[in-house]
């Protein structure tokens, strides 16, 4: 079955609205119902929308995640980039996922693995199930994509998985689910905002076993390219979340 078209109208202050033929209707917050006829139509170029203009391009990844509602605390695109490439994740990966949230990460991993590849995703409070579920049908990747409502440190019921992604506050009751359920070589990646729960966690990995482990932090900053002047954005270098990558191994160097 072919996949949802998804575009992306951004207005004169950079706000974006994502809209997929998957949705019941083309209906934008702040904008109204649009036909999905019309958008086809103004690919590319301005749209008069009531007294409001927006550009109306496809979808990319990122507007994919930003364009979705957030509640609680996301993972946004500096870091997914990050997690994608150090968890070894790409098309056709097998891949588990806790806790869902706002999905945000969950469309990162369900755009990586591509329509040959699965991402299950565990969360255990459903009204967060139920948003996730709203955010990936908004995404147009909501078939790539298994939702679970329950607890992952419970165990994970997929085996020989390529990666298992963690955005829970205590991703070490997880570990022992996660190399249960990861393939040889398989990668776990942790998302923490604290230094203390990253030692908690690498103690963890270090008794599975798991090897090859790294923390990092990403830390982005932006150039703004005016007319007056070319010099580095402003906006706060603000701390997001440590990044801890490990492989699965049978054994491990004492
Ligand atoms: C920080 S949010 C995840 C945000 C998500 N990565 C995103 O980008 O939108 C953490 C989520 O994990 C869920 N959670 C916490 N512990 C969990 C567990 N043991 N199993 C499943 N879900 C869990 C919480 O209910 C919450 O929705």
């Amino acid at each position: 079955m072919a996949e949802p078209e998804v575009y992306v109208l951004i207005d004169e202050r950079g706000q974006r609205y994502l809209v997929s033929s998957d949705t019941r209707m083309a209906q934008v917050a702040g904008l109204g119902v649009l036909s999905l006829e019309k958008l086809r139509g103004a690919l590319g170029r301005r749209l008069v929308v009531g007294d409001r203009s927006v550009l109306v391009l496809p979808a990319s990844r990122r507007d994919r995640m930003e364009g979705l509602e957030r509640r609680a605390q996301v993972i946004g695109p500096k870091d997914a980039a990050a997690i994608l490439f150090h968890a070894d994740i790409g098309p056709g990966s097998v891949v588990v996922e806790a806790g869902a949230g706002s999905a945000w990460l969950t469309v990162a991993l369900a755009s990586a693995v591509g329509a040959q590849g699965r991402v299950v995703t565990y969360e255990e409070r459903p009204d967060f199930a139920a948003f996730a579920e709203e955010n990936l049908r908004r995404s147009g990747l909501r078939a790539r994509v298994e939702l679970r409502v329950g607890d992952v440190a419970a165990g994970i019921a997929e085996k020989d998985v390529d990666a298992v992604v963690l955005d829970i506050p205590d991703p070490w009751t997880a570990v022992g689910a996660a190399w249960d359920s990861l393939r040889v070589g398989g990668s776990i990646a942790t998302f923490l905002p604290n230094v203390e729960q990253v030692r908690q966690t690498v103690e963890a990995l270090r008794k599975a076993p798991f090897v090859e482990i790294r923390t990092l932090e990403i830390i982005e900053r932006e150039l703004e390219v005016r007319e007056t002047g070319t010099k580095p954005s402003f906006a706060p270098l603000g701390h997001t979340g440590y990044i801890t990558t490990a492989r699965k191994a049978l054994d491990r160097f004492l």
